[in-house]
């Protein structure tokens, strides 16, 4: 079957991104693409790298330009998917890669991001540990399998969930006690212009950012780590730190052992969390990722280590911030919705050097 594709946002990162993956899969057409100040400028101007899309000229993001797709993604600034979205009347799948539908509790948006709460759609991490009413854990791709709106996560947020779930469903780490600091490529923030991220203020230099518990993302990882079964209220110390990398994310999240745990019991809940996942690798014992391995790829290495002298686990994620970080999350995620094998149109393989 082909399912009618519209991505919304094409002209930036993270549209550019799913039109690369979308642009590989056999059972996707993109037929419309739209965007803001781009609109009536063809597609490539935008996306110099996407010459198989040549044929595409960027519309307005209207609900008339967007209905009647079977699937919409959208990758627009955050607040301007939640206006649109409600106004569609005939999509049969709509994928937010933005935050607009990530939060649950409107409390946590108007203290993260304000303006209207638009509601919260199905989370689009599917290798998440989530435990069920009945206290039985289960997987995020369970809540996915027919859904018709979903939400893409913040990569951010996905790399540190994806990172503690295990740990933190098989009661082997603390959640009151968090602490983690990435370093992240520019891509994350987006394309429009803005002085920080100019190559003259990155290139040769670490700047953190969003210090002090200010981050977006942090709302959206305690809720997560509420639905793997965190026993107390999630606590967590996030700083990231823009380095000179276009893309990528290295997460290094660092908890306290639960007592009376030892380092078998610690290695074990991450091996059986992720010993059949397509996408999400335990490197071997004593093996960290580099972000260099992920780029390109619908995929999260993960490294695990006990500091047994500060009580606490160590965990190293790394992941390409527009693949597995949104992008691939969102047709993963679409793929399961619509019953297609969910590695479809996603790669295990990065791009090296
Ligand atoms: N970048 C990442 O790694 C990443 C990861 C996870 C999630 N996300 C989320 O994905 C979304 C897009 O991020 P991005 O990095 O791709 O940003 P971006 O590069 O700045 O692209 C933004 C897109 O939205 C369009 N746009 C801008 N203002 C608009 C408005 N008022 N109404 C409608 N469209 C508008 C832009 O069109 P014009 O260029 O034509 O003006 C462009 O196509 C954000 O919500 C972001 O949080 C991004």
């Amino acid at each position: 079957m082909t399912y009618s594709v519209a991505v919304a946002g094409a002209s930036g990162y993270a549209g550019g991104e799913l039109l690369r993956l979308l642009a590989g899969h056999p059972e996707f057409e993109i037929r419309t693409v739209t965007g803001h100040s781009s609109a009536g400028r063809p597609l490539v101007e935008s996306q110099p790298h996407l010459r198989s899309l040549a044929r595409l000229t960027l519309r307005e993001t209207t609900p008339e330009v967007l209905d009647g797709h079977d699937i919409v993604f959208f990758a627009l600034p955050h607040g301007a998917s939640g206006d649109l979205t409600g106004r569609l009347a005939d999509v049969r799948l709509a994928v937010d890669c933005g935050a607009d539908h990530r939060l649950a509790d409107p409390a946590d948006w108007a203290a993260f991001y304000g303006g209207d709460h638009h509601g919260a759609w199905t989370y689009g991490v599917p290798e998440l540990i989530v435990v069920g009413a009945d206290g039985k854990p289960g997987r995020q791709r369970d809540a996915l399998a027919g859904a018709t709106r979903i939400a893409a996560p913040g990569c951010n947020a996905s790399t540190v969930a994806l990172s503690l779930a295990p740990g933190i469903a098989a009661g082997v780490i603390e959640a009151r006690d968090i602490v983690s600091v990435l370093a992240v490529g520019p891509s994350g923030a987006g394309k429009a212009a803005k002085t920080h991220l100019l190559g003259a203020e990155l290139m040769g230099s670490a700047n953190p950012y969003a210090v002090g518990g200010t981050h977006r993302h942090i709302p959206e990882i305690r809720q997560a780590l509420r639905n793997a079964g965190a026993r107390d209220e999630p606590a967590i110390s996030f700083t990231p730190v823009l380095v000179p990398m276009s893309r990528g994310i290295l997460a290094t999240s660092t908890a306290q052992i639960a007592p009376g745990t030892s380092a078998d019991e610690v290695r074990a809940a991450w091996e059986a969390a992720y010993a059949d996942e397509p996408f999400v690798h335990l490197l071997p014992e004593g093996q960290f990722p580099r972000t260099a391995d992920t780029l390109g790829a619908n995929t999260c290495l993960i490294g695990v280590a006990v500091d047994e002298a500060a009580g606490r686990v160590v965990v190293v994620a790394a992941l390409d911030n527009l693949a597995k970080g949104t992008a691939g999350a969102a047709i993963q995620s679409a793929n399961i919705a619509l019953g297609i094998p969910e590695t479809t149109g996603l790669s295990t393989n990065g791009v090296a050097p």
